[in-house]
């Protein structure tokens, strides 16, 4: 190959590349960016090359899993069709989404969370336009949708305000994320003081109470609940008691999804300790930080919690997100759970 293909060649590479930050905001800073290198590592996203795959969608990939693509940084929602049969009445259809990190902030908020959105642009550049399709498709489909929380990336006014759009627009079943209750993306935030300071501001963007929420739907109950720190507190329990009592099928809507070993497995291969899965046995957390082992340690009622769902007959799929990933794991031989990442729509037909 001459010197000039090679020229020509970076160059087309240099180009490509450069197309997957065209939305980073020119006021992001050398401060900002080592704080979005920060956060990437904690939300689990490598720090990624720009590529074109299929139809000119750009996606953010990196390599820790061969194969293994995180779409975190797709330009548009990628829809793929389920079909679940679980004995409704009559079929329905939703979209389930996750983890769409709107990551914005406006005149009303402080200038620190400006430059937090600064840097978190850069992760979840396409976060809008996801969005966007999502609700387009949910109108196309005359469907309703179901998210698995982070719809939010932190609490700003602009934030809310953008999640409100969506909820006006679009029916929209909301179980909370922990990102719905930090306004400093740090782990230390998310205590349950705070979460109890922020739930009524947030709130107020969403139709459903987020942090526990039933609705029928041709015969199948559809329970969504706030596990988000790790946590089923004993209240919520109750409620998710009486939902399953009811005797119909019950698909389950969680942010963080429930321990099983494959997930485990695939989640330390992606991102190493901790597993950020809900209700990780003991043993299973050796090499954790002490401070990943008090957030995530599963308490009594949270324990009780899973063990009542994986021997619930009759909770027939569990859909979740916070790996920012796709994946399948079955929690029993009969009990499906899918994670969501943060740009694929899952348009799920219940039968
Ligand atoms: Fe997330």
């Amino acid at each position: 190959m001459n010197i000039v293909w090679k020229r020509t060649i970076c160059a087309v590479l240099a180009l490509l590349i450069s197309l997957g930050s065209v939305c980073v905001p020119a006021y992001a800073d050398a401060a900002s960016d080592e704080a979005a290198e920060e956060f990437a590592v904690r939300d689990g996203i490598g720090a990624g090359v720009a590529v074109i795959v299929g139809c000119g969608v750009q996606r953010v990939c990196d390599s820790l899993i061969p194969g293994m693509e995180k779409s975190t940084g797709a330009a548009a929602a990628v829809f793929e069709e389920l079909t679940l049969d679980i004995g409704a009445e009559e079929p329905f259809v939703f979209i389930h989404a996750s983890d769409t990190h709107i990551c914005r902030a406006g005149p009303g908020d402080e200038y620190r969370m400006m430059k937090m959105s600064a840097s978190r642009r850069r992760i979840f550049p396409y976060c809008m336009q996801v969005l966007e399709d999502v609700a387009k498709k949910a109108e196309e489909l005359q469907c309703f949708v179901v998210h698995t929380g982070d719809m939010i990336d932190f609490v700003s006014e602009e934030n809310l305000a953008q999640a409100q759009r969506f909820t006006d627009r679009v029916d929209c079943i909301m179980a909370a994320g922990n990102h719905e209750f930090t306004k400093t993306l740090s782990e230390k935030d998310e205590t349950p003081e705070n979460k109890n300071a922020y739930l009524e501001q947030v709130q107020r963007s969403f139709r459903n109470d987020i942090r526990f929420y039933a609705r029928q739907v041709n015969g199948v109950n559809l329970v969504a609940l706030d596990n988000s720190y790790y946590q089923i507190e004993p209240w919520q329990l109750e409620k998710l008691k009486e939902e399953v009592e009811r005797g119909l099928p019950v698909i389950l809507f969680l942010h963080v999804p429930l321990y099983t070993p494959e997930e485990y497995d695939y989640a330390v291969a992606a991102f190493g300790l901790p597993a950020w899965l809900m209700n990780v046995p003991e043993k299973k957390m050796e090499g954790y930080g002490e401070d990943a082992i008090l957030h995530q340690g599963a308490d009594e009622s949270t324990k009780e919690a899973y063990d009542y769902i994986v021997s619930a007959p009759n909770v027939m799929a569990i859909f979740c997100g916070h790996m920012h990933y796709n994946h399948l794991s079955m929690v029993t031989p009969q009990l499906p759970q899918y994670v969501t990442d943060c740009t694929t729509g899952r348009i799920v037909t219940v039968r």
